[in-house]
């Protein structure tokens, strides 16, 4: 049994404590928050003992590996302590939201980064590894393009804009990562437009409610990401890609695979599944799963903070594109 610590009891620290205690090889050992109160619900639900400071889990004997859900800004810190300790890691998106310090600590972990995943667990939703897969079987023969398309179905709360780093780094992250695996390339150049078209006191924030990107790699192959934070229709989540042979499409989930046909419409279908707690749930459960046994397995992590460092570059890059309009060099 792998014995795990979940730091923060927030939003994903919730889904990331049911998936341990839910799983055959771990245990849910400790749940840490200052606000104690989060970390005694979570142990009501699912067992463990509940502590207020992050350092007592990550030192505790009894701990293995910790499972990083704190608000951005205590990742590196806690990243760090943890490895000092001994401990592996799974810690949540961004590294930071500063690139020298998340370079720094990537350098700091020396070989101990084998045992540090980070959390884009994107990659472990079942039809964008299949497409991951399927492109790398040649079905579509050369990879030319990728589209994703990432729109939240609401704006988060404006005291959680106010430190989320903006939507290229906070949001937007998750599908650099996701442009960086299926194209097999680093994206060298970037291009961003950035607008406020519905929230216009983002302008205070430097920040942006509407997005799109275009990278390109060094061999020339292209992706487009589209992200708004606001999509009335609920999380709009697809990826499409094309290449010389044909095109492959991943297309959003429903609560109903129903489709109802009457005197006025055809086709009408239930709502998508509303955000990404609902629409990952099972790619947040495959993230769990292959963590536990690569650290049980003694191999390496399938994401690193390398891979952490390079989406936060992109994300660095696209801020500054939307800011000054122009194309921005990645090395
Ligand atoms: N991968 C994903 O899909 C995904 C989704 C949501 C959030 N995130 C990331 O997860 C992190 C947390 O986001 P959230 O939405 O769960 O936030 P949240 O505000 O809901 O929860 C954070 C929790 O951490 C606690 N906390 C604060 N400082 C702490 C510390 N030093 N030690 C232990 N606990 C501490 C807070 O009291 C709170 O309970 C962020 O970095 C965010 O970017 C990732």
């Amino acid at each position: 049994m792998l014995k795990i610590a979940v730091l923060g009891a927030g939003r994903i620290g919730q889904v990331h404590a049911a998936n341990v205690a839910h799983h055959n090889d771990a245990q849910l050992v400790m749940v840490a928050d200052p606000f104690i109160d989060n970390a005694n619900a979570l142990t009501a639900l699912y067992g463990g003992t509940a502590v207020n400071n992050p350092l007592d889990a990550i030192n505790h004997q009894d701990i293995d590996a910790v499972v990083i859900c704190t608000p951005t800004d205590t990742h590196v810190e806690l990243m760090l302590a943890a490895a000092r300790a001994g401990k592996a890691v799974l810690c949540e998106k961004p590294v930071d939201l500063d690139i020298r310090k998340a370079i720094a600590a990537e350098k700091a972990l020396g070989e101990h980064a084998s045992r540090v995943m980070l959390g884009f667990n994107r990659r472990f939703d079942a039809g964008h590894s299949e497409t991951y897969q399927r492109i790398r079987n040649g079905e579509i023969g050369d990879l030319h393009q990728v589209i994703i398309t990432s729109r939240d179905p609401g704006l988060a709360p404006m005291n959680y804009l106010k430190h989320s780093g903006g939507i290229f780094r906070d949001m937007v992250i998750h599908d650099f990562d996701l442009a960086r695996w299926i194209l097999g390339e680093e994206p060298v150049e970037v291009f961003a437009t950035g607008s406020r078209l519905f929230e216009p006191s983002l302008e205070a924030l430097g920040d942006y409610d509407t997005v799109m990107v275009q990278l390109r790699t060094a061999s020339g192959k292209q992706c487009q990401i589209n992200c708004s934070r606001q999509a009335v229709y609920g999380y709009d989540q697809r990826l499409e890609v094309f290449g010389s042979n044909g095109m492959m499409l991943n297309d959003n989930q429903r609560e109903t695979s129903v489709r109802r046909y009457g005197p006025q419409e055809t086709e009408v279908r239930g709502p998508l599944l509303n955000f990404f707690m609902q629409r990952y749930t099972e790619a947040y459960r495959h993230e769990m799963d292959v963590f536990i046994s690569a650290i049980r397995n003694g191999s390496t992590v399938p994401v690193t903070i390398h891979d952490g460092c390079q989406a936060l570059k992109l994300a660095d890059a696209a801020q500054l594109s939307a800011d000054t309009h122009t194309v921005v060099t990645v090395d």
